[in-house]
């Protein structure tokens, strides 16, 4: 139980403008789970990538069971024992489920590519983890959770003794974590040590042994997971207390901004009806594919309308797709930022001005330099997004820094409707304070907010109404002061619970 398997002594990572890791230490054992700490930027992702070979190191010592490596690629990472399931998701999307799981090793028959062989294999793993998703499945048609998954099946397909995993429950349900969780214990059985970075520091004790703190790129401390308290943990991640962790704020209820009438949009948007208030914030609650993520879409004209009305101060307005919507002044954060949310090639600059440009041109159509770099800094200034320059490509910004810039470009927009989608996701919990205040922000200055989000306690803690939606419907709704999660639990199964009810009934029948 002892045994080091990892041990990283005095790394250091310079990126142009970035000391990511500043003489950092960092050591795994067999079969532990060694949760990995910090704020967005703090260098987590940075020093994992160097563990399995997808950055080299500038200076420092690493050693692998036992073995010191100079510089390491990862396909010797890989046949060091290390597997990493990256925070962003890095899938061909393009592929099939089984074509992604062997990318790189694939096996070949006699002639072409044993795909057979392959779609058994990863059948087994894929069963192993209790994942009902066929092998053709292209990766690209599905949500994260299930890509997740995919990531993960393929980390135990090839026996790894170390597991990174970057933030893998991030995007999965209360129902997958659990699962996730007994595969974690099912693999510490085996000996295999995990690195487990994560923002839901809630979920910590069900599977963590000991915990490894960073702070802007610095080792802070390391030590056994019970010998810290939850305030220990938080105020070592970022230096400083946080007092409040839903720093609500009262409004008075104004008039009747937006409201949707019908809503029909595929299976997942079913009969939605609902209106948003100025000054309120409404957290959209319930379950992973209950059709919250598919409404926001079919609002902003993404997805086509069966049928159903829109009314922005009691007026009807078309939206047939998002640029009429973000033109009526009603905008959307969406949930997965890599692949909806960002242009991840481009500059930070370029993606805060891009939805912007109608503002940032002068008649001749050229961007106005001076207005774009107001407008970013503002939008950085406001969110405090660390970056060493406006003028850095999206992908380079740590996680939680990427979704600030996501939302950042919304801000100097005059909008009237703000939808956030999981807009906490992978974020710390000084940004997450960050994120309320801005939504809290938005609330004071009169514009309706709506708030998607499968975490409870933030829901409770940070809107004023909620609705519940299960199955492509909305299933109640309540205010949030003095509601529990139990029932909004019960609300976001309500159409489960009916089900079993029916089989109990069914059952009862039958037997009678
Ligand atoms: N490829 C890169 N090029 C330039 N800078 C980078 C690159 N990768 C990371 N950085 C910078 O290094 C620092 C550490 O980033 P890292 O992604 O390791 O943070 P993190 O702790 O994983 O944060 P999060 O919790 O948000 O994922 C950040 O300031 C980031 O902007
Ligand atoms: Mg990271």
């Amino acid at each position: 139980m002892d045994e080091l398997i990892v041990s990283m002594e005095h790394i250091c990572k310079q990126f142009p403008g970035v000391k990511a890791l500043d003489d950092v230490r960092f050591e795994l054992r067999k079969g532990e789970v060694m949760a990995l700490l910090g704020e967005n930027g703090a260098g987590k992702s940075t020093l994992m990538k160097i563990l399995s070979g997808v950055y080299t190191r500038d200076s420092g010592d690493l050693t692998i069971m036992g073995k010191s490596y100079g510089d390491l690629d990862p396909k010797s990472a890989r046949a060091a024992g290390v597997a990493i399931i990256h925070q962003e998701l890095n899938m061909c999307r393009h592929l099939s489920v089984a074509e992604n799981m062997f990318l790189g090793r694939e096996i070949k028959g006699s002639i072409t590519l044993n795909n057979k062989e392959m779609k058994k294999i990863a059948r087994e793993y894929l069963d192993e983890l209790g994942v009902d998703i066929s092998t053709d499945q292209i990766v690209g048609d599905l949500p994260v959770s299930k890509q997740q998954m995919i990531e993960i099946a393929k980390a135990l397909s090839v026996n790894a003794k170390i597991l990174i995993m970057d933030e893998p429950t991030s995007a999965l349900t209360a129902r997958e974590c659990e699962e996730l969780f007994r595969i974690i214990r099912q693999l510490k059985d085996r000996g295999c040590g995990i690195v487990y970075i994560s923002h839901r520091l809630e979920e910590l004790s069900h599977i963590t042994d000991r915990v490894t703190i960073m702070r802007d790129g610095k080792y802070i401390t390391q030590g056994n997971f019970t010998d810290f308290s939850m305030d220990d943990i938080i105020s070592n991640m970022v230096g400083r207390e946080i007092k409040e962790k839903f720093p609500r704020i009262e409004c008075p209820k104004g008039k009747k901004i937006f409201e949707v009438k019908n809503l029909n949009a595929g299976r997942l948007v079913r009969d939605i009806n609902f209106s948003l208030y100025e000054g309120e914030i409404v957290g959209f609650a319930g379950l992973m594919g209950a059709g919250r993520t598919e409404t926001t879409r079919a609002v902003f004209g993404i997805d086509p309308k069966e049928s159903g009305t829109i009314e922005l101060n009691g007026k009807e307005v078309v939206i047939n797709r998002p640029m009429d919507a973000i033109k009526a002044g009603i905008v959307l954060a969406p949930e997965d930022r890599k692949k909806d949310g960002l242009c991840t090639k481009l500059s930070v600059r370029q993606n805060i001005a891009l939805p912007n440009l109608d503002m940032l041109c002068n008649g001749l159509g050229v961007v106005d330099s001076k207005k774009e770099v107001e407008l970013c800094d503002k939008a950085v200034d406001n969110l405090m997004i660390k970056l060493p320059s406006v003028d850095v490509n999206a992908d380079t910004l740590s996680g939680g820094n990427q979704q600030k810039v996501v939302v950042g470009k919304w801000l100097a927009r005059d909008s009237k409707v703000v939808i956030f989608d999981e807009p906490t996701r992978g974020i710390d919990v000084g940004a997450k304070v960050e994120i309320y205040r801005l939504m809290n922000q938005l609330k004071e200055q009169g514009i309706a907010v709506m708030f998607v989000s499968s975490e409870m306690p933030e829901i409770l803690g940070i809107a004023d109404r909620v609705i519940v939606m299960c199955d492509g419907r909305i299933t109640g709704e309540v205010q949030a002061k003095g509601a529990t999660q139990e029932e909004l639990l019960k609300l976001a199964t309500a159409f489960e619970n009916k089900f079993k009810e029916e089989e109990k009934g069914a059952e009862v029948k039958a037997n009678e």
